[in-house]
């Protein structure tokens, strides 16, 4: 890295912070826009920050359209790659841009509208990609379900974006297994309150589904019957989607975002933090119904008018350690982004890279790791092997792109393990103490982001926006409280450590360990619980539960420890990877009856642990002590 790129670096940092009108203002003009805005940050009605009102965008048109406008509707949009069904499909854009306007077409002659919900409980199948980008086109608010949660957690999301409409598929393919969706999305009807009119499903050869008469319909024959539709007119301020994410009770957060914002800072960062170029290839091993996916599977790469490849596989058994390589070297893949939590499992499988050093990685120059910490070990093995940056960045669900990254658009800053580097443009990153004072450099405290965020960044929960400013905006007036914690040292380079909050990060899954609180007590035979994160080797953390049964109940440990993870599973899904329960006779608290979790954390994690003085009865964390000790922890 020269001087003058850290400058230019620096320089970009300033100018966002400084005058983000102009920054944003000019990231915005790369783009088409029907009309253009009034204000590039309207700050009328703070905290309710909105960026380009007036103006008039649709993603979708930007994502698709437009290429095929400026001539490049011939070039490669999406590869999907399944290795799990052994098909590899390409699109061009103006093959895409039919396909969905057709599933536009079928969508709306639905009923479905602008401003209408429509929830997406899909596979990584290419049709799910298209559900997300016809729902963009009618200017209809799409929720797309992640497939490994269960249908309880389905219908509260249904519950929650009453839509109007469905998109499903029979089936997922996960390894060897095919999991059927249908009795799961007719589970989840069944439960919800809001009844959708519809739902279409797309049928897969692997594993049909039956269809229940007057509701559903079959995919493949109402797009044959539709007529494509154009783009609506859309407000840069309107709804593009709901994505549901954990909070810290069992109802989840509805984070909105908005067609301008979210178009502009995905083009942005698509060149300045991926360093990617139109025609060039992504591959973000994820899936659509996470952040990640809807991000840079789906609306990023497609703006910057790059190929994006869809896999439907895991990082090892499809078939093996070497799946990523090979779809690197098939598809000229210029950029990979996964979780930590795949490589640590690829590096389990091939501790020498063999699957790498197999044959050479073509265009391959960087890889992207998010979605939980990166341990430093996973960091040093990836690039000795590899030979090339790997970035490890942060960011949420909430925010739709990076925080912190090391913008290899802009700059390569020089690594420092355990750090995602410093903060990216427009995100300006403070630790403040419980106080809401700002934390010196190295000290810990709560990372969080001074107000108005940037665009692409949440406007506010879907139909709440108490709930809003209450979970994010109460806590440090003017500032975003991210729920993380961590500290920036003198290079302003942001370490992020923990969760201030009861969130865990299972395999790069965001999950709540209140919410299997909710689901563990509600098993007959327990008096009270609680629910830890216990780091994992392979997975980052895994929950653990502690139960005191009622008085009276006498059964066997192992049947209750089945019991209650088959109850975590059926309500919140297998994602959970709820396999541990220990039945003890009490748990550790405080004098005024406050469980002493972190403490119980400490004891599973093998660090040393800080008895707090409140403490009610110190024998009880001695014998949380020894049942983890008796369970191999
Ligand atoms: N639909 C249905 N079930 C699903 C699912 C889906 N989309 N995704 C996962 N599951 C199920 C799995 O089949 C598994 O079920 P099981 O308990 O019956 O075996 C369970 O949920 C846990 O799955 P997973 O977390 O994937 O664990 P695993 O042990 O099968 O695989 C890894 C371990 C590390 C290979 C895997 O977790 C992985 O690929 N992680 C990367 C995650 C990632 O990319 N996250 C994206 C965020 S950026
Ligand atoms: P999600 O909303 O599922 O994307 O999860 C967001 C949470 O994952 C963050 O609040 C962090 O706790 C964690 N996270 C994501 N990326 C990183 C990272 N690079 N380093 C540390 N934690 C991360």
């Amino acid at each position: 890295m020269t001087d003058d790129a850290a400058a230019r670096f620096d320089a970009l940092c300033a100018r966002a912070l400084g005058d983000p009108e102009g920054f944003w203002g000019e990231a915005a003009r790369d783009l088409v826009w029907t009309r253009p805005w009034d204000r590039v940050l309207d700050a009328r009605r703070p905290p309710f920050y909105r960026w380009f009102s007036g103006g008039r965008i649709n993603i979708c048109y930007n994502a698709l359209d437009r290429h095929v406008a400026a001539g490049r509707g011939g070039q490669t949009a999406l590869v999907y790659d399944s290795p799990v069904t052994g098909r590899i499909e390409r699109y061009t854009y103006r093959d895409l841009t039919e396909r969905v306007a057709r599933l536009a077409g079928a969508i709306r002659h639905l009923g479905v509208g602008p401003g209408d919900r429509v929830v997406i409980y899909m596979p990584m199948v290419p049709e799910a990609a298209m559900a997300m980008l016809a729902c963009a086109r009618l200017g209809a608010v799409h929720s797309v379900v992640f497939g490994g949660f269960a249908a309880n957690e389905l219908a509260t999301r249904i519950d929650d974006a009453k839509p109007k409409l469905i998109l499903s598929a029979s089936c997922g393919i996960e390894g060897a297994k095919r999991i059927p969706y249908k009795p799961l999305l007719d589970a989840a009807i069944e439960r919800a309150a809001a009844k959708p009119a519809h739902c279409l499903v797309f049928q897969r050869p692997e594993l049909g589904c039956d269809l229940v008469p007057g509701r559903d319909l079959d995919w493949a024959e109402a797009v044959a019957a539709a007529e494509p539709v154009p783009c609506a007119d859309t407000a840069a301020t309107d709804p593009l989607y709901i994505l549901y994410t954990s909070g810290t009770t069992g109802v989840p957060k509805g984070v909105v975002r908005d067609h301008g914002g979210y178009a502009v800072a995905l083009h942005w960062s698509m060149g300045n933090i991926f360093g990617l170029a139109p025609g060039e290839t992504m591959f973000t091993a994820s899936d659509v119904g996470w952040v990640v996916g809807h991000s840079y599977i789906v609306y990023g790469p497609l703006i910057r008018g790059c190929i994006s490849v869809l896999y439907e596989g895991k990082p090892i058994g499809t078939p093996d350690a070497g799946a990523f390589w090979r779809v690197v070297r098939e598809h000229g893949v210029h950029v990979l982004f996964t979780a930590p939590t795949a490589f640590r499992a690829i590096r389990r499988e091939d501790p020498d890279g063999a699957f790498i050093r197999k044959a050479p990685l073509g265009a391959f120059r960087a890889l992207f790791l998010a979605g939980e910490r990166c341990d430093p070990p996973t960091l040093a093995w990836a690039e000795t092997q590899l030979g090339l940056p790997v970035i490890d960045h942060w960011w949420q669900t909430e925010t739709g792109w990076p925080i912190a990254a090391n913008c290899l658009g802009i700059a390569r800053l020089p690594v420092k393990p355990g750090s995602p580097t410093k903060a990216v443009p427009g995100w300006d990153v403070r630790v403040l103490d419980e106080a809401g004072q700002p934390a010196k450099p190295g000290e810990i405290g709560n990372l969080a982001v001074r107000l108005p965020l940037p665009p692409g960044a949440l406007p506010t929960l879907w139909q709440a926006d108490d709930r809003y400013v209450a979970s994010y905006l109460t806590a440090f007036p003017g500032y975003y409280q991210t729920g993380d914690a961590g500290f920036i040292d003198e290079d302003g380079y942001i370490f992020v450590m923990t969760r201030t909050d009861d969130i865990i990060n299972v395999a790069a899954h965001r999950l709540s360990t209140g919410a299997m609180e909710e689901v563990v007590a509600a098993h007959p035979d327990v008096a009270e619980c609680a629910v830890i994160g216990v780091a994992d080797e392979l997975k980052g953390q895994v929950p653990v539960g502690f139960v005191v049964l009622k008085a009276g109940v006498a059964r066997p440990d192992d049947a209750i420890e089945r019991e209650v993870g088959q109850l975590v599973r059926d309500r919140i899904g297998p994602i959970a990877g709820f396999k541990r329960t220990l039945v003890v006779n009490r748990l550790p608290k405080t004098r005024s009856g406050k469980i002493l979790r972190q403490a119980m954390r400490g004891l599973a994690d093998r660090k040393p642990v800080t008895v707090p003085p409140t403490i009610d009865d110190p024998a009880a964390l001695d014998e949380i002590a020894d049942a983890l000790k008796e369970a191999g922890f």
